[in-house]
């Protein structure tokens, strides 16, 4: 393993509680490659990588396809809002999670409290493009995906803005690029974090006098 470029017990102070956790969470809608990126991500930065679908799937016992299918979306969502509340108080992760967890108002509300959020962003030719080439997701199994996708995209995109601390447009970028700007960006965030700490917590000490 890689030695971590962003280090939890050296870098970050335990106090005060109210600090961001030094976890990267990545959000975008399906197919902006959540995955790739953060397997390399979390490789880089030397965390443990975390793919929210995958654990509910074994968690549950079923693709979710199935849980879709047998338990209906709201249900799906429950167990992706009760995943993540279960990452709290974890650190060096980098999680993936689905692309429409932000439709839930809980998860919504979770979200930023878990770590560095990020908003990867593609083109929606390009998701497309992708999507069609896998049909394992159930909610553009739909007469017309393209227009699925345009629907989606617009209903959502307000909702991945509120939760994220940074967007990554990654079209043109190559995978490198992509995973070295949110590396830069990331730690950049948690030591300007470290030094209002810092600040905050000198500011507050009591005077004597
Ligand atoms: C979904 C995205 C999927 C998966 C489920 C629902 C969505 O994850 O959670 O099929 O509503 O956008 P990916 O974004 O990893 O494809």
């Amino acid at each position: 393993m890689p030695t971590p470029i962003l280090n939890s017990s050296d870098e970050m102070p335990n106090e005060p509680d109210t600090k961001l956790p030094l976890n990267i969470v990545l959000v975008g809608f399906m197919a902006t490659g959540k995955t790739t990126i953060g397997r390399r991500l979390a490789r880089k930065a030397g965390f443990k990588f975390i793919d929210c679908d995958h654990e509910i799937e074994k968690q549950q016992g079923m693709k979710i396809s199935e849980i879709f299918s047998d338990h209906g979306e709201e249900h799906f969502r429950q167990l992706e809002a009760e995943y993540l509340q279960s990452l709290r108080d974890k650190q060096s992760l980098v999680i993936s999670t689905g692309g429409g967890v932000v439709t839930h108002e809980e998860a919504r509300k979770i979200l930023p409290t878990l770590g560095y959020v990020v908003w990867l962003h593609a083109k929606k030719r390009e998701i497309h493009e992708r999507i069609m080439r896998n049909t394992n997701r159930p909610l553009v199994r739909t007469l017309d995906p393209w227009k699925t996708i345009k629907t989606l995209l617009k209903q959502r995109k307000p909702q991945y803005k509120k939760v994220a601390h940074l967007k990554i447009k990654t079209h043109g970028l190559d995978i490198n690029e992509t995973v070295q700007g949110i590396l830069d960006s990331a730690c950049y965030h948690f030591a300007s974090q470290r030094r209002a700490t810092e600040q905050l917590c000198a500011e507050s000490t009591p005077n004597d006098e």
